[in-house]
Order: C-alpha cells, then sequence, then structure tokens
C-alpha cells in the first residue's frame, strides 16, 4: 500500500472507531437511565463509569484524525452513518440482556481497536499504534466486567 493509501485507511479507521465510541456512549448512558431491576444500583453506577471512560476516548480519537491530516466527524447524523454499533431505542430492556448487549459490542470494540492498530502499522502512526494497546486494555476491561455479571 502506498503511504498516502495507507494514511487515507488509517484516517477512515479511526473515524470509524470514533463513531462506535460516540454510538457505545450513548447506548450506555441509555441503559445507565434506563436499567431496572435488583441489581438497579451497581449496574446503574457501573454503566456511568464505562461510558464516561468511553467518552474520555471520543477526543483523543479526534485529535489523532486531525494530527494524521484527516477530517474528523462532525455531527450525530456523521456518527450514524459511519458506526457499526447498533441502536437500542427499547427502553424496558432486560437488566441482564443490557449487560450481554454491553459486553458484545465491548468485545467488537476490541476487534475494531484491532484493525486501528493494524492500520496505524501499515501508516508508520507510533502514536496510534501505541495509545491502541490502551484503548484495547480498557475494552477488555469492561468486556470482563460485564462478562463476571453474567456468569
Ligand atoms: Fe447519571
Amino acid at each position: 500500500m502506498s503511504g498516502d493509501n495507507a494514511k487515507k485507511a488509517l484516517i477512515d479507521s479511526l473515524n470509524g472507531l470514533l463513531a462506535d465510541y460516540f454510538a457505545l456512549y450513548l447506548k450506555t448512558k441509555n441503559f445507565h437511565w434506563h436499567v431496572a431491576g435488583p441489581q438497579f444500583r451497581d449496574l446503574h453506577l457501573l454503566f456511568d463509569e464505562q461510558a464516561a471512560e468511553i467518552f474520555a476516548l471520543t477526543d483523543i480519537v479526534g485529535e489523532r484524525v486531525r494530527k494524521n491530516g484527516g477530517n474528523t466527524l462532525t455531527s450525530i447524523g456523521a456518527v450514524a452513518a459511519k458506526t457499526s454499533i447498533k441502536d437500542d431505542d427499547r427502553t424496558g430492556v432486560d437488566a441482564l440482556a443490557m449487560v450481554k448487549a454491553l459486553r458484545d459490542d465491548n468485545a467488537a470494540l476490541v476487534e475494531t481497536i484491532r484493525a486501528v492498530k493494524a492500520a496505524a502499522t501499515e501508516a508508520g502512526d507510533n502514536a496510534t499504534e501505541g495509545m491502541s494497546d490502551d484503548w484495547t486494555d480498557q475494552a477488555e476491561q469492561r468486556v470482563w466486567f460485564l462478562t463476571q455479571i453474567l456468569a
């Protein structure tokens, strides 16, 4: 792949990750707001912690796009066009079904980050390559917490 193409692929990959972070942030907040049942307090608090962690990454990923010379996402419409996280607009989802959905979404995110890292390696973007390991660890931690609740 030529240098220019590798850079374009990296920018596209980063924007996909950014869209997924925004979509998963709102989905996690939705569950934070609507969760109900005997585990309400634990899940309400856990979902809020995870949403905050995800939101904190959005600015970092957006600025990696800019530092690579690309244009980043501009709107909720741009997020919707780019994300692979499925919307769930129901408000009465069972608490454990919420946990399972977020576990699966975060596990998918681990794979998306793996692809970002590979694109960063291809484009010679050492900073994104290094940071993606931290993003992976955070996503794997969320997967772990959510999986333990389902055990
Ligand atoms: Fe809250």
